[in-house]
């Protein structure tokens, strides 16, 4: 018997604040497992002061890839030396992969994550459908490209902070119909699809909103996820929308885009649905 020498894991992560609820390193675990690939996936939780020097410290110390998730994915557009053309546009990072021991590329996977959930696993068309987007901060920032990609009729994104919609929604004017502007300025008729992309539910919160919002045919997704509903899911059944869904399939989906900028190859997400499904 030939006794080779134990190879060490290679090191990726979540940094985020806070990160102790991620399913990331369930998912990046099965990925690994499917795909024969030897990796560790840990959770560091760092507040946003700390965020450069901590992540440049880990990415100089053995770790090749991050996740980024809230409140850092701007400043993480900031830290890397090049951007994707898609975190290019969204200047929002949600993967960082290091390449040539030297090189940090700042991808955002969050857009194909939510599109791949609504088309693929919800099977829902968004080809001139009428789109409202909750939320302006930096998983909202990724998701809107890929939207207006999808040719819809329009797209509104409101915030509780009116002018930062304003603002954000400036930066993709170029690629359709979309505005912004704050909750209370949101009128009907009842879109297709809501998004929910603020952290509002992490705090159990669902802000108010106009009625007219909701009707029989509109499906509701909230980027959050965790078990059972959420302030956004609550709020939508109470409405009768057609349909509430939560982020599990958006984060499954991120994450094998992650994992395939990290190691060349796509996981299959199907038995990782499966599997969190006992958990939604
Ligand atoms: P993320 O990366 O998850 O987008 P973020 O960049 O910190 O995190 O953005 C948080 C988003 O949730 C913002 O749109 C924020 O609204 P403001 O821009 O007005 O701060 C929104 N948000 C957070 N808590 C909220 C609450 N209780 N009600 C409504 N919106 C909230």
């Amino acid at each position: 018997m030939s006794g080779g020498a134990v190879v060490e894991p290679d090191q990726y992560g979540l940094a985020g604040h806070p990160v102790a609820h991620s399913w990331s390193p369930f998912i990046h675990g099965m990925f690994a497992k499917a795909t024969a690939q030897n990796l560790v996936y840990r959770l560091f939780d760092i507040a946003p002061e700390a965020f450069r020097r901590e992540t440049l410290r880990l990415l100089t110390s053995g770790v090749r890839g991050l996740n980024i998730t809230l409140p850092h994915k701007q400043s993480a557009a900031e830290l890397v030396n090049e951007l994707t053309p898609r975190a290019a546009r969204a200047q929002a990072v949600n993967t960082i992969a290091l390449f040539d021991d030297a090189k940090l590329i700042g991808d955002n996977t969050d857009g194909v994550g939510l599109i791949s959930d609504l088309e693929q696993n919800l099977g829902i068309t968004l080809h001139q459908k009428r789109v409202l987007v909750l939320g302006a901060g930096g998983a909202v920032r990724g998701v809107l490209a890929p939207l207006l990609e999808r040719d819809l009729a329009q797209l509104v994104v409101a915030n509780r902070t009116a002018a930062k919609a304003r603002r954000l929604v400036a930066e993709f004017g170029d690629l359709g119909p979309v505005m912004g502007c704050g909750f209370d300025e949101i009128d009907g008729p009842p879109y297709d699809l809501i998004v929910n992309g603020t952290s509002a539910s992490l705090q159990g919160e669902m802000p108010e909103m106009p009625v007219g919002l909701i009707g029989e045919e509109t499906v509701c997704y909230d980027m959050a996820y965790g078990r059972g509903h959420t302030p956004f899911t609550l709020w939508a059944k109470s409405l009768h929308a057609k349909r509430t869904t939560k982020g599990w399939g958006m984060l499954v989906e991120q994450a094998a885009a992650a994992f395939a900028l990290w190691r060349g190859i796509r996981p299959d997400t199907k038995p990782v649905l499966q599997a969190l499904e006992a958990h939604r």
